[in-house]
């Protein structure tokens, strides 16, 4: 009969990959949220290239290996984690769910994942610590504060609990994010960056080089960031003796992301890095930056066993992480696929995404007769 209908016909298919997930969070996001979590600098060339580079390369599959159940578990800096598909920082969660930071953590907390906390998240970095304490968390640092409160955070990071500190290089000074610019992006009123001094704890070091916040709201604007990241008489950009410093400041290894050349991770690793996360901010900063699949190349090639190194920007599967894993990286990381799913579905909707990404590259390693994340051979893959 015509009218006799499966149960749920006519709802909409669940969502299989994060183009699906995309699709979905934009019909639910204001605008200009939108375009902030989406959007990256100037053409956009970057963000463009990104999942496409990944596509470039492709695999050279091994018969007869008899995998059935490859092995995703692994360590990264000795820490070990579900599998090499990590959590990349990004900023204001609770714009995207009212749990923001706290549901991220949670479901890197189900999953094993390892979770990058961001400067500019809208929880305190000890109340995110908090959730699983357990569970490794990595804390990522910006120059957007004079160094007093930068080391100041540094040391709290330390103490609740994070097992790295990640230091993005590559915002001298903020991209020229267009749609952001056009928008004039705000942070929603009733948000703040809960790790900016003028929004922290009684108690806490002033920090004189951030512009106060503006009456009413949290007063956060691109904009101003931007300006706090230009006043470079109080706030100099960073060096090579800055990373010096901030590996002799705790026990905690220093990952430096950001690098896009072998050249520089080289130099990394001589001022104090433990390990090199290669990133192009996911199209945000430099536009026409080299891909990460590609500056991969050429930093594993200089690297070596040296130093782990990581890599991030357009993996959007679980073939772009054994790519990435055949070309060299201990560990990918995600941001946008993260986003969409917290966006969709809070804590079950980024568990979701990382299951999704963990089963697709199980899926893929038994395809092409790879057993272990630890043993992904360099030829499995050819351009
Ligand atoms: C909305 C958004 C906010 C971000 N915020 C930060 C941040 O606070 N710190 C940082 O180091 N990187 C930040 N990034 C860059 C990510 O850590 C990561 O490099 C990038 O998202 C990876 O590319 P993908 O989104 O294609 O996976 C952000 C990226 C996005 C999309």
């Amino acid at each position: 009969m015509a009218d006799s209908q499966p149960a749920g016909a006519g709802l909409p298919v669940a969502p299989q990959t994060g183009a699906d997930l995309e699709v979905l969070a934009r019909g639910v996001l204001p605008p200009e949220v939108y375009d902030y979590y989406a959007g990256g600098s100037e053409t956009e060339a970057t963000l463009r290239e990104a999942p496409l580079a990944w596509h470039r390369w492709r695999l050279r599959p091994r018969m007869l290996s008899g995998v059935a159940a490859p092995v995703l578990a692994t360590t990264v800096l000795g820490t070990p984690v579900a599998s090499p598909i990590g959590v990349a920082p990004w900023a204001l969660q609770r714009m995207a769910h009212p749990d923001g930071e706290l549901a991220t953590a949670a479901a890197c907390a189900r999953t094993g994942s390892l979770m990058t906390v961001s400067t500019a998240a809208t929880t305190p970095l000890d109340e995110v610590a908090a959730v699983a304490p357990e569970s490794a968390k990595w804390f990522q640092l910006y120059r957007v504060h004079g160094p007093a409160y930068t080391d100041h955070l540094v040391r709290r990071a330390a103490a609740a609990g994070y097992r790295a500190l990640v230091l993005t290089v590559d915002l001298p000074i903020l991209g020229r994010r267009l749609r952001d610019l056009a928008n004039d992006f705000q942070l929603p009123d009733g948000l703040v960056m809960a790790n900016h001094p003028d929004q922290a704890d009684a108690g806490e070091p002033a920090d004189p080089e951030l512009p106060a916040p503006a009456a009413g709201g949290s007063g956060v604007s691109v904009r101003r960031l931007s300006q706090a990241l230009d006043s470079a008489d109080e706030n100099p950009p960073w060096t090579y003796a800055d990373l010096e410093r901030f590996a002799g400041l705790t026990d905690l290894p220093v990952v430096v992301k950001g690098v896009l050349r072998g050249d520089d991770a080289l130099r990394c690793l001589e001022a104090g890095a433990s390990a090199v996360w290669v990133s192009t901010h996911g199209g945000r900063q430099v536009d026409r930056a080299v891909s990460s699949a590609v500056a991969l190349v050429d930093v594993v090639s200089s690297v070596r066993d040296q130093a782990e190194v990581y890599v991030d920007g357009g993996i959007r599967s679980g073939t772009d992480t054994l790519v990435a894993l055949a070309l060299g990286a201990r560990a990918v990381f995600c941001g946008r696929p993260v986003i969409w799913g917290l966006v969709t579905g809070g804590a079950d909707g980024v568990v979701g995404v990382l299951s999704r990404l963990g089963t697709e590259l199980a899926h893929s390693m038994t395809l092409c007769g790879v057993a272990s994340v630890e043993q992904v051979p360099g030829d499995l893959v050819t351009s």
